[in-house]
């Protein structure tokens, strides 16, 4: 879909996820047109710099982070010229008036304005933009998380960014919602009929959410150890996945028909009880350091990995537990969520008792795609065995390797540009998710104990075992 012309401007251009991830997605989007001629990117940041030194240092970034097949020379000088760059300083004056008249260049031209910063930031930035009137009323403005430390703390900055800014022109970035798959995920449900009726607790015995990852925090110490696995996975990304799995089938694909819809599957949750909780912390293995050797606090008692059992309070779901785990240094990098479906209400088969049972797969990453597992005979002259195969529905096969499915930042920024906030999250959405995170969290903290050891390269300790054993349930492998 084309975009009119915009003007985005990237605070904390300099920073790591501007490098790594914003120009990259944007330059991305250029290559398959999506840029529209007079649309510019402008760097904001409190370095001195000229325009130029600015884009030698985007080029640099393109250079590290853009995949080989799409290093088109002629396509980055397009990209760098549309490049500019003001030295700003985001809690003082200087700046602000050189923004300002760049911008009045283009009058026409869609403001965006992506607070890639830190927290402490965004209600200064906030302030300056709509007190020098350079944030219009149809101007957008994009946080990311953090968004808060707890409910009291994102009550405040939702309350700054609502001073100057209309919940219409916020977008509160969660990645995973720009992921393919996630999407394909209410796709799945609402584009077909064959799911949502047996989408329930009558006929789905349980739901797992797996984020895991092989990588530690090495690199990341400092921020990760005052944040944890629960608000740095759990609060937000896992919520989100969560929600869309449960929610009830929108109206209209309309963003605050979807966000409705979100906010009703948060606020009918359970309060977790701590014995539906298990914490982890990385031991030492591999030849890498532990937990608290990467973040260089032996007495940390953050976790680094999360399981949690978790009921939804209402006609759809009681009864079915929806298991989550998420946590760093794991057996491998997978994101997924299965629906196990229950057994057929009478068995005529013998073995039935082995069959795990049909399952939705729906994979984030990576091999992204969904899965269905069901029972057939197995092939061959042995009678009538049964066995489990997946009905595949793999991306890779049907669309392309995955490396050719656009980056979660690069379908989010032009949904940012549209003006279409259905995959960001609503100010209610994140506070509602911090009033069911933050007694649990204050539990743990009270509670004074540590978190289970658990070895590098595992599934995460011992005890998330007990989540699912004690309902009869086991995890998936992560695979
Ligand atoms: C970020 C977390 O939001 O998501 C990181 O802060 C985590 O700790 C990352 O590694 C995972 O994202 P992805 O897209 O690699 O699954």
């Amino acid at each position: 879909i084309p975009v009119h012309p915009f003007d985005l401007v990237i605070f904390g251009a300099t920073g790591d996820l501007s490098h790594r991830k914003i120009l990259p997605s944007l330059y991305r989007r250029m290559l398959v047109g999506q840029m529209p001629a007079g649309s510019r990117l402008i760097g904001a940041a409190r370095s001195k710099m000229t325009r130029a030194e600015f884009r030698k240092t985007v080029r640099e970034a393109l250079g590290e982070f853009v995949e080989a097949k799409h290093q088109k020379p002629e396509a980055i000088e397009e990209f760098l010229n549309a490049i500019d760059y003001v030295a700003i300083d985001a809690t003082g004056d200087a700046g602000w008036g050189a923004l300002a008249k760049k911008l009045d260049e283009k009058p026409d031209n869609i403001r965006a304005f992506y607070l890639s910063v830190a927290p402490a930031l965004f209600a200064p930035i906030a302030a300056r933009l709509a007190q020098t009137g350079i944030a219009t009323p149809e101007s957008r403005i994009v946080v990311e998380k953090p968004l808060g430390h707890d409910l009291a703390s994102a009550k405040t900055l939702n309350a700054e960014l609502r001073k100057h800014f209309h919940e219409s022109q916020i977008y509160r970035i969660d990645h995973y919602l720009g992921k393919e798959t996630v999407q394909n995920l209410m796709a799945i449900r609402f584009a077909n009929a064959l799911f949502e009726p047996l989408w329930n607790s009558h006929y789905v015995e349980q739901v797992q959410i797996t984020v895991a990852e092989s990588i530690g925090v090495a690199g990341r110490g400092a921020y990760y150890d005052k944040s944890g696995a629960m608000r740095d996975m759990v609060q937000n990304h896992m919520m989100q996945l969560l929600c869309l799995t449960a929610m009830e089938p929108p109206s209209k694909f309309d963003p605050d028909a979807v966000r409705d819809e979100k906010l009703k599957v948060i606020r009918a949750l359970d309060p977790l009880k701590v014995s539906d909780t298990v914490r982890g912390q990385y031991r030492a293995g591999g030849g890498d350091g532990s937990y608290l050797d990467h973040v260089g606090n032996p007495a940390s008692r953050t976790e680094s990995f999360v399981g949690l059992r978790v009921h939804i309070a209402n006609w759809r779901w009681s009864g079915t537990p929806f298991y989550l785990r998420t946590g760093k240094k794991l057996t491998a990098r997978v994101s997924e969520i299965c629906v196990v479906f229950k057994h057929p209400p009478h068995t005529i088969f013998p073995q039935v008792d082995t069959l795990r049972g049909n399952a939705l797969i729906i994979r984030l990453q990576p091999n992204e795609g969904i899965t269905l597992r069901v029972a057939i005979k197995d092939p061959g002259p042995g009678g009538m065995r049964l066995v489990e195969v997946p009905l595949d529905m793999t991306f890779a096969g049907t669309l392309g390797p995955d490396g050719d499915l656009p980056e979660a930042y690069e379908r989010l920024i032009m949904d940012v540009i549209r003006g279409n906030q259905t995959l960001f999250m609503r100010g209610d959405e994140v506070e509602a998710a911090w009033e069911w995170a933050d007694p649990i969290l204050t539990a743990w903290e009270e509670s004074g104990s540590r978190p289970m050891p658990y070895d590098p390269g595992s599934a995460g300790p011992i005890d998330v075992y007990k989540l699912t054993g004690s309902d009869g349930h086991l995890w998936r492998e992560i695979a």
